[in-house]
């Protein structure tokens, strides 16, 4: 049924080509023939359901992933591990059969954090845990020793500038939320530099500590002095504000043998399953393959590179049986009419380095690119899909989730945008990304305990499910989301 009508529909729309729709064109589908478009897809729609929650794919992407991370582990960008992980990853999806995997040339960081470690000597002697923010400078091997200053706000560091000269200064700023407070790791150290200070520590950017602390990337300023850097968890960093406060002096060793060397090679990897009608033509599904160089990058990216890799596997691997009146269809692996590209970025970390490069690399074609989807916010259980772009497509989107009411997925949330995708975004490309429940991710995020302990099978097919479901439907339609 579903066939005949679609055959009908394109020989009465001769001129279409798949292009993005825009509203006053001379052909158009309306807003009803795109829903009716949308609901002929249900019954794929519950086949990838079935196959990514009850099926043959039943705990794929989590197995794949802990293989994965069990054989690499940490993948900081210009790593060995690294190219180890990108090598891996082009084996095995040549082995899955997926189309045009190749690996594109990028440069990307390469930091070493090297030995460090720091040592509380007044009030007590108390070691500090520590890791050394991404791009930070060592000390001098002897270390530095000095008094700290504890602040909680760049405010108050502001007030007591005069204090911080030749001071270690702690900031203990309270957890607000990752994007409010983030800033402190990005700019602590550039904030204390501009004020006389000769390191700093940061309180880690999490929501919950077991005295772990939580790495991230930071960013000196070119005509501020550069000071070394580290976080500290939440546990030293609350105990030294309450030193403080009763007018304690403390006096703290720190040693870094961080290094910075010249940017290394590195690769985007790339699969695909080339589109039946309108190959040109791109719905891009990624994660990022990087990792931070602790734990085993098991949650940030490795499970929304994974689901990202399923969505290709899930549609190849589908096996769907369709009757109609008189006849049985049963189609081996589905080619949706666009391609659907995995990208797995490297060295998003330091800033969606691997990221920028493809979209210089890519950009003429932008006109080409459907949506551009990323998962780099866990895959805890599923609550639906965030989008940036316009109100047409949150409406299209809005109809394409209802398709995945059977696992009861269905809401579409603000800014789908992650750091990779967002070069696309901003030029106006419609830009989706996983919504799950978040609730513990800041937990684990960029420490030791970023580990395949707190994935979940069940939640990672769910997460696949929909990330299936969407890409396919959008890749399979007949006109691209408008612009
Ligand atoms: C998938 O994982 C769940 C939860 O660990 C387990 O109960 C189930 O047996 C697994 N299924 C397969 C096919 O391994
Ligand atoms: C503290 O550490 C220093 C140097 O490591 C050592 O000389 C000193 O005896 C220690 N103090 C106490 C009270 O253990
Ligand atoms: C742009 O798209 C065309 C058509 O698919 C392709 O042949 C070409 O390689 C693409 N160029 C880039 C830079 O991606
Ligand atoms: C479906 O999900 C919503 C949250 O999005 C929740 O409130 C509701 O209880 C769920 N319904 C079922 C049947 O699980
Ligand atoms: C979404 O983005 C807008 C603009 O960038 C911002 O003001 C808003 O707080 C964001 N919403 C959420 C839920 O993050
Ligand atoms: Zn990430």
């Amino acid at each position: 049924m579903k066939f005949l009508f679609l055959i009908a529909f394109i020989h009465l729309l001769p001129q279409c080509t798949g292009k993005p729709l825009r509203w006053d064109d001379c052909h158009q589908h309306t807003f009803k023939e795109i829903k009716r478009e949308i609901a002929g897809y249900s019954d794929i729609a519950k086949a990838i359901i079935n196959l990514a929650v009850y099926g043959n794919a039943q705990n794929r992407s989590y197995e794949r992933l802990a293989r994965f991370v069990d054989t690499i582990g940490p993948r900081l960008s210009g790593s060995k591990n690294l190219e180890m992980a990108i090598k891996y990853m082009f084996s095995v999806l040549q082995d899955d059969g997926l189309e045009n995997v190749h690996l594109e040339p990028v440069k990307v960081p390469h930091w070493e954090r090297g030995e460090e470690s720091a040592m509380m000597l007044a009030p007590r002697n108390h070691s500090i845990v520590i890791l050394g923010l991404g791009s930070s400078v060592a000390t001098p091997p002897e270390g530095i020793t000095a008094e700290v200053l504890v602040v909680t706000s760049f405010d108050e560091l502001q007030k007591r500038a005069q204090d911080a000269k030749g001071k270690i200064v702690v900031y203990n700023q309270p957890f607000i939320s990752y994007k409010e407070t983030v800033k402190y790791r990005l700019l602590g150290a550039a904030e204390a530099g501009k004020v006389g200070a000769v390191a700093s520590l940061i309180r880690s950017i999490a929501s919950f500590s077991v005295n772990s602390p939580h790495t991230g990337w930071q960013q000196y300023q070119s005509d501020v002095p550069k000071i070394p850097t580290a976080c500290i968890s939440v546990e030293d960093a609350e105990m030294m504000a309450r030193m403080s406060s009763r007018g304690t002096k403390i006096v703290v060793t720190l040693k870094m043998g961080a290094k910075t060397y010249p940017d290394t090679g590195s690769f985007n990897t790339v699969a695909e399953i080339v589109g039946s009608k309108y190959p040109e033509q791109v719905v891009l599904v990624s994660g990022h393959l990087d990792s931070w160089d602790v734990g085993q990058g098991a949650m940030d990216d490795g499970g929304g590179a994974f689901i990202s890799w399923e969505a290709l596997s899930l549609i190849k691997d589908l096996v769907l049986l369709t009757v109609n009146e008189k006849l049985l269809f049963l189609l081996l692996g589905l080619r949706p009419k666009r391609t659907l590209r995995l990208v797995l970025w490297t060295a998003e970390e330091p800033g969606g380095v691997g990221a920028e490069q493809y979209y210089q690399l890519h950009k003429d074609n932008i006109s080409n690119f459907d949506i551009v989807m990323e998962s780099d916010s866990g895959t805890f259980m599923p609550m639906g899909l965030a989008f940036t772009g316009s109100d047409k497509v949150r409406a299209i989107l809005k109809e394409i989730m209802q398709l995945l009411q059977p696992i009861n997925v269905t809401n579409i949330y603000e800014n789908g945008s992650e750091t990779d995708t967002e070069y696309w975004v901003r030029d106006g490309v419609p830009g989706a990304s996983l919504r799950d429940d978040i609730s513990k991710y800041f937990w684990f995020h960029h420490s030791q305990g970023d580990t395949m302990t707190v994935q979940d099978p069940s939640q990672m097919n769910l997460c696949a499910a929909v990330w299936t479901v969407v890409s396919y439907v959008i890749a399979d339609m007949e006109e691209m989301l408008p612009r």
